[in-house]
C-alpha cells in the first residue's frame, strides 16, 4: 500500500519505518526542514534502539522516503496517517492546532479517495473535527473527493518502540465505515487477531484511559514509597509482593522521582480538562498529578536537607532523559531538579 505519514517524530518515524519493513511504500512528511534534510542524509533526529538500521534498510530498499512537501507526499496515497504533536494549552486542554493545520494542508492537495488515520493522542470528538476541516477545505476547492476518518491511537513506548510496533499487544481501530475498516485490516493483516474494532469516540478515549491507568500505578507506588519511609517498611519488598500477584503484575510499578516524558503528564492534564468540560469530578486525576509533583519536590528536599549549606556545592546528575533507553528530555523530572539546584546556587555536572 502507499502510505503517507504526516509528522516524522518519535511516532511517525518509527511507525513509518515499521510499515515500510512490512512491505509498504511509505513517505514520511515533516515541516521541519532540518529534520528531513538529516533523514535524507541518513542521520536520525533522535535515538531509538534499532531504528537507525531499520531506516537504513528500508531507505536502501526504496520503500521509505522523506519529504518536506505536501505536494510530493499526498497525491496517489491510499492511507494518510497523522502523527502530529498534541501538546498542552495554557489551560491544560489539548492543543489541536497542529492536527487541524495538517488536515487542512492535506485536503488542499488530496486528489483521490483517502483513509485519514489519526495516530496522535487526541480528545474525544477530534476525528469529527478533522473530518469537518477536510470537508470544508474540499468544499472551498469546489471538488468532491471521498475520504474516511479512522482513529488508530498509538501505544508504542520510547526505548522499545520498534518491538511495540512490530509486535503490538493490540491495535485499536475506531472506525464507522466498513470500507475504511477493510483497508486498515488489510494494512494490519499480520496482526489480524490483535485488532480491536470499535466506535471512534471509544478509540480516542481508550488511549487516555491506558495512560491514566499507567500514571495511576506509578503515583500509587510512589506514594507507597513515601509512606514506607515513614513506617520503616521497605518499598522494594512491598513492590515485590505486588509484582508477584498475578492480578497486579510487575509493569509500571517501579518507585522513582515521578513520571515524565511527552505523554503521561500532558495526557493526564488533557483527560482532566476533558472531565472538567463535561462537569465530571476530577479528584482522581488531581491526585495522580499532585502525587507526581510531590515526588519530585520530596526528592529535591532530601538532597537539600542532606547538606548544611547547598550554596557552592557541586552535584553530578546521571541520567537526564525521562526514562532509560531514550534521549528524550521532554518533561523529564531531571529538568525540575536542575532548575531547583541552580536557584539554590548548586553547580551541576551533567
Ligand atoms: N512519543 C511517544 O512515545 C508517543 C507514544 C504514543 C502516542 N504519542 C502521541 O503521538 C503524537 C506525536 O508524538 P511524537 O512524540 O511523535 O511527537 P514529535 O514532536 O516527536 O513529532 C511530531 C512531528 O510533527 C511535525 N509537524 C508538526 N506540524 C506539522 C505539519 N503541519 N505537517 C507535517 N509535520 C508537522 C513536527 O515537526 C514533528 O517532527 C502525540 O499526540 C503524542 O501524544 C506519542
Amino acid at each position: 500500500m502507499k502510505i503517507t505519514m504526516i509528522g516524522t517524530g518519535y511516532v511517525g518515524l518509527v511507525t513509518g519505518a515499521c510499515l515500510a519493513e512490512m512491505g509498504n511504500q511509505v513517505i514520511c512528511l515533516d515541516i521541519d526542514r532540518e529534520k528531513i534534510d538529516s533523514l535524507q542524509a541518513g542521520k536520525l533526529p533522535f535515538y531509538e534502539p534499532g531504528l537507525k538500521e531499520l531506516v537504513k534498510r528500508n531507505t536502501q530498499a526504496n520503500r521509505l522516503h522523506f519529504t518536506g512537501q505536501y505536494s510530493e507526499a499526498i497525491p496517489g496515497c491510499d492511507i494518510c496517517f497523522l502523527a502530529l504533536p498534541t501538546p498542552s494549552n495554557q489551560d491544560e486542554s489539548c492543543d489541536l492546532s497542529y492536527v487541524e493545520k495538517a488536515a487542512k494542508q492535506l485536503a488542499e492537495i488530496m486528489d483521490n479517495y483517502l483513509v485519514v488515520v489519526n495516530k496522535s493522542t487526541v480528545p474525544v470528538g477530534t476525528s469529527e473535527r478533522v473530518k469537518q476541516t477536510i470537508q470544508e477545505t474540499l468544499d472551498a476547492r469546489g471538488v468532491q473527493i471521498p475520504f474516511d476518518i479512522v482513529s488508530n491511537p498509538e501505544f508504542l513506548r520510547e526505548g522499545s518502540a520498534i518491538e511495540d510496533c512490530m509486535q503490538p499487544d493490540r491495535i485499536l481501530l475506531g472506525v464507522n465505515q466498513s470500507k475504511a475498516a477493510k483497508i486498515m485490516q488489510e494494512l494490519y493483516a499480520p496482526f489480524l487477531e490483535r485488532i480491536l474494532i470499535m466506535d471512534i469516540p471509544s478509540a480516542e478515549l481508550a488511549k487516555y484511559a491506558a495512560n491514566a491507568m499507567l500514571a495511576a500505578r506509578l503515583s500509587l507506588i510512589n506514594d507507597l514509597a513515601s509512606l514506607c519511609e515513614k513506617l520503616g517498611a521497605n518499598i522494594d519488598a512491598v513492590r515485590d509482593a505486588l509484582a508477584h500477584d498475578d492480578r497486579i503484575g510487575p509493569q509500571y510499578l517501579n518507585p522513582g522521582i515521578g513520571f515524565g516524558g511527552s505523554c503521561l503528564p500532558k495526557d493526564m492534564k488533557a483527560l482532566r480538562a476533558m472531565a472538567k468540560t463535561h462537569n465530571h469530578p476530577t479528584d482522581f486525576f488531581d491526585s495522580i498529578l499532585e502525587i507526581n509533583q510531590r515526588q519530585r519536590e520530596n526528592f529535591f528536599e532530601k538532597i537539600r536537607s542532606h547538606f548544611d549549606r547547598t550554596k557552592g556545592k557541586t552535584l553530578a546528575l546521571w541520567g537526564l532523559s525521562f526514562k532509560p533507553g531514550t534521549d528524550d528530555l521532554r518533561e523529564a523530572p531531571s529538568l525540575y531538579f536542575i532548575q531547583k539546584c541552580l536557584v539554590q546556587g548548586i553547580s551541576l555536572r551533567l
